[in-house]
């Protein structure tokens, strides 16, 4: 049982036939969700075609920083109308990316408050891409109010393990790459961070760092595949199937075994995304 948390089935480097040989071997695997996510708009329509026919597949709608450049008023409808779809449960991915600057820096910010105000109206939950711009990613979802106790009062408390109440606000740090002092900053907020191939690399002394430190409750597993590889298969085309590796590399630093790793990850992905 293992919930991919971040995917690109939608990637546009896929042919349909690529597409239909990696759902089927997903359905082979022990993956039982994967979360499909948008980073534009046709990348955006493809992941709700996926998870209208898949039943393990669902939907997360919106713009990557990247692509924030073709955005406009009449776009952020289109996605608006995507989000209220069937097996739609986030606005994502949606953040700052300056290390590529693939979109201006203001246009960037524009249109994360934009969106983080999209979910916060829709009351749903948020996937993050931020890349070299860790203090504004925070700056801006704290000032959009992405944090709020009121958002936080839209969904059911997050479960710590002996049933206590922890803090939810429904914002995801996907592929999070921060310090542990970052990550602990995040989870007082209500934060949730996923966790990604790179924890498998031996010199990622960082990113394990983060796992050992923050309680399991606040995790989840993904590969955002095709990308980010973990070992053994570091330099291949990533897919879902090998979240398994993450999830593996997870349990040894909790000293857990991999099924708790598996099953507690996906528990805590289906809470996120509010699957029952
Ligand atoms: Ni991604």
């Amino acid at each position: 049982m293992l919930f991919d948390s971040h995917t690109h089935l939608n990637n546009e480097g896929f042919t349909e036939e690529q597409r239909r040989a990696l759902m089927e071997e997903i359905e082979a695997s022990d993956v039982s969700y994967v979360m499909d996510v948008g980073f534009d708009l046709e990348s955006s329509q493809l992941a709700v075609k996926h998870a209208g026919e898949n039943p393990w597949c669902y939907a997360a709608v919106g713009y990557h920083p990247h692509d924030t450049k073709d955005m406009d008023d009449m776009v952020l409808e289109l996605i608006r109308g995507l989000a209220k779809k069937d097996k739609v449960q986030a606005i994502g991915e949606i953040g700052l990316d300056f290390f590529y600057d693939h979109s201006d820096r203001e246009t960037q910010r524009y249109w994360f408050r934009r969106q983080i105000q999209l979910a916060n109206e829709l009351k749903m939950p948020i996937a993050i891409h931020s890349r070299d711009a860790d203090q504004e990613t925070l700056d801006i979802l704290k000032e959009e109010g992405a944090f709020s106790k009121e958002r936080q009062s839209w969904f059911p408390k997050r479960k710590g393990p002996g049933g206590e109440e922890l803090p939810d606000s429904r914002v995801l740090l996907h592929c999070f790459s921060g310090s542990k002092e970052l990550a602990k900053q995040y989870i007082k907020l209500g934060a949730t961070l996923s966790i990604c191939g790179p924890v498998t690399f031996k010199n990622n002394r960082r990113t394990q760092d983060v796992v050992r430190e923050i309680p399991i409750e606040f995790l989840l597993v993904e590969t955002d595949a095709p990308y980010l590889t973990p070992e053994p298969f570091r330099g291949k085309k990533n897919k879902s199937p090998y979240v398994e590796y993450t999830a593996r590399k997870v349990a040894e630093l909790k000293g857990i075994s991999y099924e708790e790793a598996a099953r507690i990850t996906c528990e805590n992905a289906k809470a996120f995304y509010g699957i029952r």
